[in-house]
């Protein structure tokens, strides 16, 4: 059975990873949950952890380094990032080709200099560079008609790499950060599970 650990931070509700959990025990990925690494104490996605008496490490950037915990003391199969702030260095992206997992909540095309198509045949914005509310934001600033998230490999390009799956999700006309973003949070919890039970099958 492969082995996962999940890297949160207090930048995002730990809803993806709670949604893996849930998936886990009702098998619908077949990966032991090793430990879920936050890199800071109040990450809300702790509560989750503990709830559900997951292994939790509290990440100490000035005294760890992320690709020893992960080989050495936590040494599993995939990564899998939900929310995580701090760049994965290159060097650590090279010491794990293609193990280390990203949900982005913009849509990612195949290749560097591609567009991904919405339903509706309109342009698909990637929302590279930005984070959570920012990128629900830059949805709606930009009148887009679907908002969408990609899970991806990790790649040297910066959010960018191999993309493993999509969802779109139709901007409503009233539609706030928070009103958008709890739908197409559902579906990022759908996308996720589905690419890990893939992976891990
Ligand atoms: C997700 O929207 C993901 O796309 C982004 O961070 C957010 C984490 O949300 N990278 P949650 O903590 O899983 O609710």
């Amino acid at each position: 059975m492969k082995s996962l650990a999940v890297l949160i931070s207090n930048a995002g509700t730990g809803s993806n990873l709670q949604a893996i959990i849930d998936a886990i025990r009702e098998k619908k990925i077949s990966a032991n949950l090793a430990v879920v690494i936050s890199d800071s104490p109040d990450a809300h996605g702790l509560i989750h952890a503990k709830k559900n008496n997951v292994p939790t490490h509290i990440f100490d950037s000035k005294k760890e380094k992320i690709e020893e915990l992960l080989t050495k003391k936590y040494p599993v199969d995939y990564i899998v990032l939900t929310g995580w702030k701090k760049i994965i260095s290159n060097k650590t992206i090279a010491e794990f080709p293609n193990k280390i997992l990203n949900i982005h909540p913009g849509l990612i095309p195949d290749t560097i200099d591609g567009i991904v198509k919405n339903p509706d045949g309109t342009n698909g914005l990637w929302n590279r560079g930005k984070f959570t509310d920012a990128a629900v934001q830059h949805f709606l600033d930009n009148h887009a008609t679907y908002a969408g998230s990609t899970v991806h490999f990790l790649s040297n390009e910066f959010d960018f790499g191999p993309v493993l799956i999509r969802c779109f999700e139709k901007i409503k006309p009233n539609d706030t950060v928070k009103s958008l973003y709890e739908r197409l949070k559902k579906k990022e919890h759908n996308i996720y599970v589905e690419a890990l039970s893939k992976i891990c099958d």
